[in-house]
């Protein structure tokens, strides 16, 4: 079955946690990369799906690099384990439990497609955590459908950056959240 198979089949029983019926086009998971330094050691991916950003991500990595990718999705975790290298430690768990893999670790660049303007107060759970857990200088990066969606970073990271991908379905916004 083809990524986009499982993806659109995922979608039909669990739509409440996955927000959308495709998954992100390259030119989303390109954007979100490109946020990607040297220095940063290891990289955090929330909501990793059929691996459409994680894709782009690696391709970006040195091979120093580390990705550790949270799925809550059991199948999702198949097909994301199934086609990537040593350097992605796919973690089927819920993305508010990544401090209990980080061993004390801050990570530079968390990349998020979780569908937080679906979620009510785990969304403000979720960021909390994001804000205390990355590093200094670290960067987070989040997809949304919907401008007015993203007023909400402004309240928990110090500078917020807006770009617009108009090829996907439908069209998105990237957001890069200083800490
Ligand atoms: C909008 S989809 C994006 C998938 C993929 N990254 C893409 O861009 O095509 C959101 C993904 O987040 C996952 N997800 C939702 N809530 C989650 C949570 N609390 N922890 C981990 N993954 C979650 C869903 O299963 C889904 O795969």
């Amino acid at each position: 079955m083809s990524s986009g198979i499982r993806f659109f089949t995922g979608c039909l029983m669990h739509m409440n946690e996955i927000g959308t019926i495709v998954p992100s086009s390259k030119y989303v998971g390109r954007k979100m990369a490109k946020n990607l330094e040297s220095r940063m050691e290891t990289i955090v991916e929330l909501g990793g799906g059929t691996g459409v950003i994680t894709k782009e991500l690696l391709n970006k990595m040195n091979s120093n690099q580390r990705l550790l990718c949270f799925e809550i999705n059991k199948e999702f975790c198949k097909t994301l384990i199934e086609n990537w290298d040593g350097r992605l430690e796919v973690i089927n768990d819920d993305a508010i439990n990544m401090p209990s893999y980080l061993n004390g670790e801050r990570p530079g660049l968390i990349v998020s497609t979780l569908p937080l303007a679906i979620m009510t107060n785990q969304k403000h759970n979720l960021l909390r955590m994001i804000k205390e857990n990355l590093s200094e200088r670290g960067k987070f990066v989040q997809l949304q459908y919907f401008r007015f969606d993203g007023k909400i970073y402004c309240d928990y990271f110090s500078h917020v950056l807006r770009r617009r991908v108009l090829f996907n379905l439908p069209p998105a916004f990237v957001y890069t959240c200083y800490n």
